[in-house]
């Protein structure tokens, strides 16, 4: 059975989306950067080892990377899951985990990487966002994209409104997007990913079905 790592920072939902998916699959270990991550406890209620590797003890961006790829390396999975680990992380642990290192992002990429995507969203006035699972490259935010799902943007929406719903849809297509990698297949060419099943008709928000 292949094996994966999870790296968390906080709440870890979209870990939990990935334990509770049933998926055939083996979860070594979840590792966060941060001692007092929520999603630790609920890793550990569910029978997951789990490590902390804290940012803070390293005096460098390296240092706190090689620390973390020992750890990782020590427990020699198939693939490294990013699910909301808040450290970008250098070239060479990217170099390191190439085409076995993947992430999921908040906004429909390229649109809005970094933070805050859901108060840019709606500062622009989109009309649709949603959500990314992409391969990490060294650009930030910015790897081969996997799946994507996309969520309306309503007039009356809050930041926290938009951010449920994208989180609705992250916990949908980041289990799948495992299963389909776990499964072999997808196929990486010219920077882009092909293979899971294709898409299923045309979205557009506002609704524009009465006007046909
Ligand atoms: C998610 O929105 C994820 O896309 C982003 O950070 C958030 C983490 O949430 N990178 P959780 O810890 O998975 O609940």
């Amino acid at each position: 059975m292949k094996r994966i790592v999870i790296l968390i920072s906080g709440r870890g939902s979209n870990m939990l989306s990935i334990l509770e998916a049933g998926l055939p699959l083996e979860v070594s270990a979840v590792i966060s950067n941060r001692r007092d991550s929520e999603g630790l406890h609920l890793a550990r209620e569910r029978g997951i080892e789990t490590c902390t590797v804290e940012h803070a003890n390293y005096p460098s961006r390296e240092a706190f990377d090689d620390a973390l790829a020992e750890k990782i390396d020590a427990l020699s999975p198939d693939y490294v899951v990013l699910a909301g680990f808040m450290r970008i992380l250098g070239n060479a642990f990217v170099a390191r985990y190439s085409g076995r290192l993947i992430n999921i992002h908040p906004s429909l990429l390229p649109a809005f990487p970094g933070t805050n995507t859901h108060k840019r969203a709606l500062e622009e006035g989109v009309k649709i966002h949603g959500c990314t699972v992409h391969f990490v490259t060294d650009q930030l935010d910015h790897g081969a994209i996997i799946v994507q799902a996309a969520v309306p943007v309503l007039d009356s929406d809050t930041e926290d409104d938009l951010a449920a719903r994208v989180l609705a849809q992250e916990h949908r297509i980041y289990p799948a997007a495992i299963r389909w990698l776990l499964e072999g297949r997808l196929r990486m060419a010219g920077g882009r990913v092909f293979g899971g099943p294709p898409g299923r008709g045309i979205l557009a928000s506002p609704d524009i079905a009465d006007e046909r």
